[in-house]
């Protein structure tokens, strides 16, 4: 038997814009449980026993900084916003244990289309 492949990976948005940014980014000095959510993600999971056959993985901007923080669960390209620890706890509780979307932290469709494949996008470009 092989080295198993792990079950999730989780893609935690770190990204903090400098101070004095408008921007909006997931971690931010304004909101400190942002500063506190990669680490509290790694906890639970070290807690529930999971680690290593869940990846948390610390990334830059996801590219949906308005509905921050977020982080994408993989598999399944799903995405969560407006992250806290409580919502944290229910991801880990009923996603990666229980295997069910917790669909109301989900984005919204309107900014989570379906995906378009490499091939179209090159054939839309004229290339
Ligand atoms: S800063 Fe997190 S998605 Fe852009």
């Amino acid at each position: 038997m092989g080295i198993p492949q792990p079950a999730f990976y989780i893609f935690k948005c770190e990204q903090s814009a400098p101070p004095g940014m408008p921007k909006p980014s997931c971690v931010s000095q304004n909101n400190p449980e942002s500063q506190q959510l990669f680490q509290y993600l790694a906890q639970k999971l070290m807690q529930e026993g999971v680690m290593g056959t869940v990846q948390p993985i610390r990334t830059s901007c996801l590219n949906r900084c308005q509905m921050g923080p977020v982080m994408l669960v993989e598999p399944g390209h799903t995405m969560y916003v407006g992250l806290t620890k409580e919502k944290i706890d229910r991801i880990v509780k009923e996603h990666i244990l229980g295997g069910k979307v917790v669909e109301e932290y989900v984005i919204d469709p309107e900014f989570w289309d379906e995906p378009i494949s490499p091939a179209d996008m090159k054939k839309q470009m004229g290339m």
